[in-house]
């Protein structure tokens, strides 16, 4: 049976404004539908075990990604959507290609293997935030976030994950964020939404 909910994903490199975006359209939807918006993000429940680990081989930090996308689907993703709710999480499967393959050099075979094998819900629409790389990797730095490895690699790691999101990645409303302000960026989301409602996208793995 197809969802009644409805699933929406942010992605875009770290810096990139996705947490911004998500409260905005969480209020949005919820103020525009009255149905009831459940916000949430990954890494989920292995977060610290995965951000704070510098010394996991790349082969299992794919594997925990997806292990944690587990519980977060079971827990949080599933049941809300069958439970008629929309759901907005910021980062999903493109992660995992962006940051696994692309940041971290994981065989894109193995990675959409696995990703396939788990047959998590997909989205009903993505949203990448796509932001210049050195102007991501500004943000970063003004945040200081100890705790997370990923930060931690840089702008070197912040260009081959976008460089992924833009030349192998598809199926997203694109948001080019260089020179809009928050309201703007919005505004380019809810402009995005409208125009793709009508595409009638219903995806093959979640629907029976
Ligand atoms: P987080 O602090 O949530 O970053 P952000 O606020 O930018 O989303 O840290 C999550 C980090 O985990 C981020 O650097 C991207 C990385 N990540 C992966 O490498 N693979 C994945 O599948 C996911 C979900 C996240």
């Amino acid at each position: 049976m197809k969802s009644k909910g409805l699933f929406i994903v942010f992605e875009g490199v770290d810096g990139c404004g996705k947490s911004t975006q998500a409260v905005k359209l969480a209020k949005f939807l919820e103020d525009s539908t009255g149905r009831k918006v459940i916000k949430t993000a990954e890494p989920y429940n292995l977060r610290e075990l995965i951000l704070g680990r510098k010394d996991l081989s790349k082969m299992s930090e794919l594997l925990l990604f997806l292990a944690d996308r587990a519980e977060h689907v079971e827990k949080i993703i599933k049941p809300n959507l069958e439970a008629g709710n929309f759901v907005i999480c910021e980062r999903y499967e493109d992660s995992t290609r962006a940051y696994q393959t692309g940041g971290h050099g994981v065989d894109s075979f193995i990675v959409e293997h696995l990703i396939n094998d788990c047959c998590f819900p997909l989205p009903d629409v993505k949203i990448l935030l796509d932001l210049s790389p050195e102007i991501a990797f500004e943000r970063v730095k003004a945040r200081n976030n100890q705790n997370d490895k990923f930060e931690a690699e840089g702008l070197e790691l912040i260009k081959k994950v976008s460089d992924y999101y833009r030349n192998f990645l598809a199926g997203f409303i694109r948001i080019f964020c260089d020179n809009l302000n928050e309201d703007e960026v919005f505004q380019r989301i809810i402009t995005g939404l409208f125009l793709s409602a009508g595409a009638g996208y219903s995806n093959g793995r979640y629907s029976s």
